[in-house]
């Protein structure tokens, strides 16, 4: 039920007319929000940051500038558009997605919840994000800068996994006010920036009156975390096999699974140590071994990567494509093979006379 008159969402309100964020995804006040750019944000917007989409989305929007032209597009292009966002299964279900919303409901994104969430890579914290935002209707968006802000405004103590769906009733009885997208967009805003968590900035807050963990001198100290799980460490080797001409030999990775479908160099599994190395050699060669190694941080593990240089002796076959360095950009090559590619690339550089 909407709630037009609770005087903490005109407080906000108030203060996003005034500061809102400008975003490349965002409608501007008085225009009507665009369903497709919404929906591609939230998705993008699912494990990175707010800095690193703005690039993406504008590349994105202006190759496919609605849902048939990027239901049109071939997978592997818009793999390589998202190359270095990570989280490869959100671009195959965002290609997906379009297919469906493309072919079977005309171009028009649904603004029911439920029917949003049966789409592929839509779950019920983006399918209330998007009628929220593109639909202007009240829904439960709870990311983490929303539990933050309530958990504060209400001092709400017990740690996050047991708070979460108080907090989703909290913020859902503001967001259900006369503006629900702007709400919703004003309580993140207000998270992101002002009621940050290290330092809250409460000496500017519009709720600075109201808030309750604030009044008892605790906003930094809340939401109440559960201690860290110690990330794991996995390693493994990767070969870099160049040929003649300066091709270099990419093969792809498995459809399901961590970075599904995108290219790699040929190298072992991911484990505890490196092994198998031998049996996992693309080709045999005079492997070198490049001093130092590549780092990249997944979600669950961090991964350390030595790497092998060899020249192909051209009379032994090989499984996977020969790509010359300068067009990799033409290929879905995750962020930690580019890593990789830098790499060889500095370790290979002749020194400056
Ligand atoms: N994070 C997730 N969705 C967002 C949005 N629409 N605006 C800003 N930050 C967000």
């Amino acid at each position: 039920m909407l709630n037009p008159a609770h005087p903490l969402s005109d407080q906000l309100l108030g203060w996003y007319d005034r500061n809102r964020r400008a975003f490349p995804w965002r409608a501007l006040p008085g225009e009507t929000p665009n369903p497709y750019r919404v929906w591609l944000s939230e998705i993008m917007l699912q494990q990175t940051g707010t800095a690193s989409v703005i690039a993406y989305f504008n590349k994105f929007v202006a190759r496919w500038p609605d849902v048939h032209a990027l239901a049109g597009a071939e997978l592997d292009a818009v793999l390589t558009q998202w190359a270095g966002l990570g989280y490869y299964a959100r671009a195959r279900n965002l290609h997906r997605c379009a297919n469906i919303i493309s072919s079977q409901m005309n171009g028009v994104f649904p603004q029911d919840r439920a029917a949003l969430q049966k789409l592929p890579g839509i779950g019920p914290y983006t399918a209330a994000a998007i009628t929220a935002i593109a639909y202007d209707a009240p829904a439960p968006v709870l990311d983490g800068n929303i539990e933050r802000v309530m958990a504060r405004l209400y001092a709400v103590k017990s740690p996050l996994r047991e708070s979460r769906s108080k907090l989703r009733e909290l913020s859902l009885a503001l967001i259900a006010c006369a503006r629900p997208g702007d709400m919703a967009q004003a309580m993140m805003d207000l998270g992101a920036t002002l009621c940050n968590p290290r330092a809250p900035a409460c000496a500017s807050c519009p709720w600075r009156d109201a808030c309750r963990a604030h009044a008892q001198n605790m906003a930094e100290s809340l939401p109440a975390m559960r201690p860290r799980r110690a990330s794991q460490s996995r390693a493994g080797a990767v070969f870099w096999l160049q040929r003649n001409d300066g091709a270099v030999l990419l093969r792809r990775r498995p459809e399901q699974g961590l970075l599904g479908g995108m290219m790699e160099f040929p190298g072992t599994p991911w484990q505890e140590e490196i092994g198998g190395l031998e049996a996992c050699m693309p080709a045999p060669c005079a492997w070198r071994e490049l001093p130092g190694t590549v780092r990249h941080v997944f979600t669950h593990f961090r991964l350390e990567l030595k790497v092998y240089v060899g020249e192909f002796q051209e009379n032994t076959s090989v499984d996977g494509v020969w790509v010359k360095p300068g067009t990799f950009k033409d290929y879905a090559l995750p962020a930690v093979m580019r890593k990789v590619a830098a790499h060889v690339q500095r370790s290979t550089e002749e020194p400056e006379a």
